[in-house]
């Protein structure tokens, strides 16, 4: 025998319940976000490496250890997509969607892959429902946006929500800041951890994150980069609170709120649930006015966010999702049937009916009990003596012309 061969580490296979779970999820996701005006995009699963080193950022542990890039030889370089924002700005000029009215609302559904450290709710090739408001500014569409998005999280049931919302600025007033508080860190050197004065100069933010008691006493009084804010960037921000506030979704303003990814201006947020464990962001996003330069095009404002799927089934209650309904189960008693019954079944789909047909060379009695446990809602028995139908439903049974089967499940009558 040949040795097994497994699916790849931090990977899946999608089966059974779970993959009606996330048919569901999709079904939610349509209804809200085409209802909000937003169009589906399917991108290539793999893009330029460029476009990923430029457009998520250079720095970032995206781009440095986590791209599945391709070997395609020395004069191209593509990798598996990390993400779907860059690629929607990529799609957007190629497309020369600035000539359609702005924004132009987009969503997807597709599978990423990041070379991470595998572990609950953490994989390598993994599903996000996104949507991207590409080509205005305005705050009502920040608002919108993550109004969507709790909106799909709560109408799937998902448990211990919260929303944390921040601002960024620009990205001059980040650089200033960074810089400002890298001098902060290093006045009172002597009192941070050892992991968190190793990163002073690579990743000074993190700091907020630490654990370390002296350093989270260092960095209650560290400078916050949302008091540094703008006029115009601090009345945008004020803008798109004012109009969470009226329509009543909660939110924790989180000055120390940092996204992985770097380009990210202005608002910036992350939906966590207490349900989850360690990975516990559901999903996240924000404005990301600059992308569009970056990625070689006229300046062009943006705004969206990315939930992942397996963390919000993880996050959500399991309910049972119904199967199909099935209209018609075709059952016959013996190999001289068989012709008669395939073509039945084949008669019912082309009608616009749900249909199945006995593979498995069962028995009668097999037959029925797999017609049961599909819950079909009539079962055609085709016999010597002729063709019975039966109405699951009521539980009374017929013998019919087989030519007729269809017009008695249409008319929903024996
Ligand atoms: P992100 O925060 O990197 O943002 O990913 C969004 C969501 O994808 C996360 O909150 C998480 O639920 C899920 N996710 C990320 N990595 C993994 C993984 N390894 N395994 C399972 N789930 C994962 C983005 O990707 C941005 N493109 C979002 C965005 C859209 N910003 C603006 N527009």
């Amino acid at each position: 025998v040949s040795p097994k061969i497994q699916a790849p580490r931090g990977t899946f296979d999608v089966l059974g319940d779970d993959a009606l779970a996330r048919a569901a999820l999709e079904q939610q996701a349509k209804r809200i976000l085409e209802g909000a005006g937003y169009s589906r995009i399917e991108t290539p699963v793999f893009e330029a490496t460029e476009l990923f080193a430029r457009g998520v950022g250079e720095s970032t542990d995206v781009v440095q250890k986590e791209m599945y890039t391709l070997d395609e030889g020395p004069s191209e370089s593509l990798t598996l997509r990390p993400e779907g924002t860059a690629p929607v700005c990529r799609a957007y000029l190629e497309h020369g969607m600035h000539k359609l009215p702005q924004p132009v609302k987009l969503w997807y559904l597709s599978s990423f892959f990041r070379r991470e450290r595998p572990q609950a709710g953490r994989f390598r090739q993994f599903w996000q429902i996104g949507a991207e408001a590409v080509g205005s500014a305005d705050p009502a569409v920040d608002a919108e946006s993550i109004l969507l998005l709790s909106e799909l999280l709560e109408s799937i049931g998902a448990r211990g929500l919260r929303l944390r919302l921040s601002s960024l600025g620009t990205p001059a007033a980040r650089e200033q800041y960074r810089a400002d508080l890298q001098d902060y860190l290093r006045a009172h050197e002597a009192e941070l951890s050892a992991e968190v004065r190793s990163r002073i100069d690579l990743n000074p933010l993190r700091a907020f994150d630490a654990d370390h008691p002296g350093t989270r006493q260092v960095m209650e009084g560290a400078p916050l980069l949302l008091d540094r804010l703008d006029a115009d960037d601090a009345a945008h921000f004020a803008a798109v609170r004012e109009l969470l506030d009226g329509a009543g979704v909660s939110y924790e303003v989180d000055p120390t709120l940092v996204r992985g990814l770097d380009y990210y201006t202005r608002t910036v947020f992350e939906m966590t649930s207490d349900a989850l464990g360690a990975q516990s962001g559901v999903g996240g996003g924000g404005r990301y006015d600059g992308l569009m330069e970056i990625v070689g095009g006229a300046p062009t404002p943006g705004m969206g966010w990315a939930a992942g799927i397996e963390r919000i089934l993880l996050a959500s209650p399991s309910a049972p999702v119904a199967p199909p309904p099935l209209d018609l189960y075709v059952a016959y008693t013996g190999p001289e049937q068989a012709a008669a019954a395939f073509r039945l079944a084949a008669d019912a789909r082309r009608a616009g009916h749900s249909a199945r047909l006995e593979l498995g060379g069962r028995s009668l009695k097999g037959q029925l009990k797999q017609a049961d446990r599909a819950g079909a809602r009539y079962v055609a028995i085709l016999g010597d003596e002729g063709t019975a139908l039966k109405d699951m439903e009521s539980g009374e049974q017929k013998t019919v012309e087989t030519e007729t089967v269809m017009h008695h499940i249409r008319t929903n009558a024996l």
